[in-house]
């Protein structure tokens, strides 16, 4: 589909294509910048975006989010360091990690003072509970229905993220409780394309927050001031509604959400996805297959997963000129020595020949900092354009 690598074609022609590279991944910045202002238009000017970094890593990318005033979200303390280096301030990043070690929890505490922290259970919370510097969150899963695939789905009955709200009456007088308690946490799954279950799980919590705020003022406790109503919207190319809709149907059941608290989003997919490109030399063409550079290493989802991840292919020749028919079906083969390591079989394609480019389009969300070390193969070199 040429509308989908259009810009990445150009910007190869103009630097004369791969050079040395047998495969690249290129990252639009122009997109990047559009979906984040995406982003900020569509929610009240004062909400705090941390894009999460688990859905794009590259520095060069996290970079470009932190200079443009974003946040980021870190799923580990690695993340954590990496979303500093980008030169993002403690204050504007969250770290959300199922497992965190003491160690770490201290290091945030001494190292990142505003940092927010969102423990995942009430054992994780425990260990904060006296820290002074870092805001302090707490997960809950609000066990409400979000319509997505099983492994993208957290809010379950028996999801492994959050503290479950199924015994709403004994968490409400614990959390009432605690010394300090900054903010509630939810993120109901990913790659959701109907809002419904997202709107029902941020109201849940809400509602919850409101509650545990009325025991914390009879029992002399700070209130809880933030929100963090986590990401997951599936991109529009994907099904899913826009930020819009979804900002508008949050109004619509929960009118009063931005003016009572400090909310918090942490979205990744929906700002990423379109961004990312792959292109990569054909080396060789058989009858049912063509090989190339990027398989099961860098699209650990698509081949490993079960998810539903439609590629948009495209090829051009060794000079960057577009093949467009579709005479002949191949299956696309990847480097790595495992039989499964193939992205899709018999694609309708052009007639392909050695040295002709693949294009992969819309693969900017969770592929490159998805890699394996399977085989032990150099990373791709990723590019922003
Ligand atoms: C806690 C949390 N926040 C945000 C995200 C980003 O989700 P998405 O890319 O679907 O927006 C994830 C994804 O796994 C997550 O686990």
């Amino acid at each position: 589909m040429l509308s989908d690598t259009s810009a990445a074609l150009s910007f190869l022609r103009s630097r004369e294509g791969l050079q040395n590279e047998k495969h690249l991944y290129l990252f639009d910045r122009s997109m990047l910048h559009s979906k984040l202002q995406e982003l900020r238009d569509a929610f009240p000017k004062a909400v705090k975006h941390c894009v999460a970094i688990k859905t794009q890593n590259a520095p060069e990318v996290l970079t470009e989010i932190a200079s443009a005033g974003f946040g980021l979200e870190a799923a580990s303390m690695e993340e954590v360091e990496l979303a500093i280096h980008a030169g993002v301030p403690a204050h504007k990043i969250v770290f959300d990690s199922p497992v965190k070690t003491m160690e770490e929890i201290m290091r945030c505490e001494e190292a990142y003072p505003g940092i927010m922290l969102n423990a995942n259970s009430l054992a994780e919370l425990h260990r904060m509970k006296d820290l002074k510097s870092i805001a302090i969150g707490l997960r809950l899963n609000p066990q409400t229905q979000a319509t997505t695939h099983p492994l993208l789905q957290t809010s379950g009955r028996s999801s492994k993220f959050g503290v479950p709200m199924a015994d709403a009456a004994s968490l409400l007088t614990l959390l009432g409780e605690v010394p300090r308690l900054d903010a509630l946490h939810v993120h109901v799954g990913s790659s959701i394309a109907k809002v419904k279950g997202m709107v029902a799980g941020v109201k849940q919590v809400y509602d919850f927050a409101q509650r545990v705020n009325v025991e914390r003022r009879k029992n002399g406790r700070p209130m809880i001031t933030k929100l963090d109503i986590g990401g997951g919207l599936a991109p529009e190319k994907r099904g899913g509604v826009c930020l819009r809709e979804y900002v508008s149907s949050l109004n619509a059941e929960i009118p009063s959400l931005f003016k009572d608290f400090e909310i918090v989003t942490e979205f990744g997919q929906y700002i990423h996805y379109e961004c990312g490109t792959y292109i990569s030399r054909i080396e060789y063409v058989s009858e049912d297959f063509i090989y190339v550079h990027g398989g099961a290493d860098l699209f650990l989802r698509k081949v490993y997963s079960g998810l539903e991840l439609p590629f948009v292919y495209a090829v051009t020749t060794g000079q960057l000129e577009l093949k467009a028919d579709r005479r002949h079906r191949y299956s696309i083969a990847g480097p790595l020595c495992f039989e499964g390591d193939v992205l899709d079989r018999a694609v309708p394609m052009p007639v392909c020949e050695p040295g002709d480019y693949l294009f992969i389009s819309d693969v900017g969300a969770n592929t490159v900092s998805m890699w394996s070390g399977h085989c032990s193969r150099e990373r791709v070199k990723v590019v922003l354009f």
